[in-house]
């Protein structure tokens, strides 16, 4: 008789898969996570590239457990507002990469990047363009689930089987301007934002080519569209800055993020609205900008998120992220074998191995697992590591000569 299957229906899996493939956790400390058998590894990923600060923070379950007693949860729509929902905006404009900004909060990086692709078609509502809909984005790119970010998302298997997708959505290959003006020539009045991840993450850990970003900032103030970065993993100090923008010296319109804003104690993600794209919003005095979730602002999640920041702050942790990567880096390009491992890709805190045929990125991974390293294998090519700020020196050498050792057991 084949095993019942977990009632819990697993995201990003074989709906199919029976319960012994799934590894239970229990508990977090640090950059440390430990299983139902006691078994330790280390979380060489951050979770999914969020916990920034560690796992197993009292100060932030503390905040988490204050609010949650004293007012765990209150709507934001029309005239409600609540003080860690308004304390933490205020947080995140004065640390944004552009000036005068505001602060749109969701529940996570999908709802994110729909919010933005909708601030940007209706900004063009109110500019009275209504043909100027379409958003480019790139292959390969990851920009979430729901349907908006789906259609972004530049890669093709995410798409598949999913029906119709949002029309108005054109991907272009990364690095390419000429690949990107040929659109443009075609659809440039048309377009209202092009989005991007500063440094690709999900989609196989990509750095943008020197001055491909540049390009993008100037087309979009050519043709009068809004640039967006997607900073779901770059934001909140993955890349030595608060914001992949800085680091990059680039100021977009608008910014997506998520992850790392509460490191993942409670799910909390946003949209960074810059001057010019408030501007249009606050145009005309009776506009209603009808969209928001049901969490917009939760005071709880705000709560969680102002107490991770203030950890970051007090912590230094965004400038830990260049001496934590560099070391990273460092021991990641020893792997290199060019036989079993190609190149070392990524930037700042956020890595990856390319792999050779010889070598698939799924039975390594599994292989780590044993040798309780949690790394992430995308693709057959590509193993990602993105691990907390606050990861040792130690454990930096141990999640190297770990996967040095896997690579050898293969
Ligand atoms: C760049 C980017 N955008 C959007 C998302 C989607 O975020 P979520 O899984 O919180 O919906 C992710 C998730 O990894 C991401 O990396």
């Amino acid at each position: 008789m084949t095993p019942a299957l977990s009632p819990f229906l697993h995201p990003f899996a074989r709906p199919a898969a029976p319960p012994e493939t799934f590894v239970r956790f229990v508990r977090g400390e640090g950059a440390y996570v430990w299983d139902d058998a006691g078994k330790r590894y280390i979380d060489a990923m951050a979770s999914l590239w969020y916990c920034a600060v560690g796992h197993g923070r009292a100060e932030i379950a503390d905040a988490i457990r204050a609010q949650a007693a004293t007012l765990a949860g209150y709507q934001c729509f029309d005239r409600f507002t609540n003080e860690p929902a308004e304390a933490l905006a205020a947080k995140v404009a004065a640390i944004a990469p552009m000036q005068n900004a505001r602060v749109f909060f969701t529940s996570g990086g999908s709802e994110s990047v729909d919010t933005a692709i909708k601030i940007a078609r209706v900004t063009s509502h109110i500019a009275q363009k209504p043909g100027k809909t379409i958003i480019i984005s790139r292959e390969p790119s990851y920009h979430g689930v729901a349907y908006g970010g789906l259609t972004a998302t530049g890669l093709a298997p995410n798409r598949e089987g999913f029906g119709p997708l949002l029309p108005d959505v054109i991907r272009v290959p990364k690095d390419d301007l000429a690949a990107l003006d040929a659109v443009l020539d075609r659809e440039g009045d048309r377009v209202t934002a092009i989005l991007t991840e500063p440094i690709i993450g999900a989609a196989g850990v990509f750095p943008p080519q020197s001055g491909y970003l540049q390009g993008l900032r100037e087309r979009c103030d050519r043709i009068g569209a809004w640039l967006v970065f997607d900073e779901v993993i770059c934001g909140y100090g993955r890349l030595g800055e608060w914001f992949g923008a800085q680091h990059f010296g680039i100021e977009p319109d608008m910014v997506t993020f998520a992850k790392a804003i509460t490191s993942g104690y409670v799910p909390l993600g946003g949209v960074i609205v810059g001057p010019k794209v408030r501007a249009v919003l606050e145009s005309q005095s009776d506009f209603i900008f009808r969209h928001g979730y049901t969490y917009s602002g939760h005071p709880t999640a705000c709560a969680a998120g102002l107490a991770n920041l203030a950890i970051m702050e007090r912590e230094g942790l965004v400038g830990a992220a260049k001496t934590m990567g560099a070391h990273l880096e460092k021991g990641l390009k020893t792997l290199v074998d060019g036989d079993r491992v190609k190149e070392v890709r990524g930037g700042v805190a956020v890595w990856a191995l390319g792999l050779t045929p010889a070598l698939d990125a799924l039975k390594l991974r599994d292989v780590l697992l044993d040798e309780g390293i949690i790394v992430r294998p995308i693709g057959p090519a590509t193993i990602a590591y993105c691990p907390p700020l606050v990861t040792s020196p130690d454990d930096i050498d141990a999640i190297v000569d770990g996967t040095r050792r896997a690579i050898a057991r293969m």
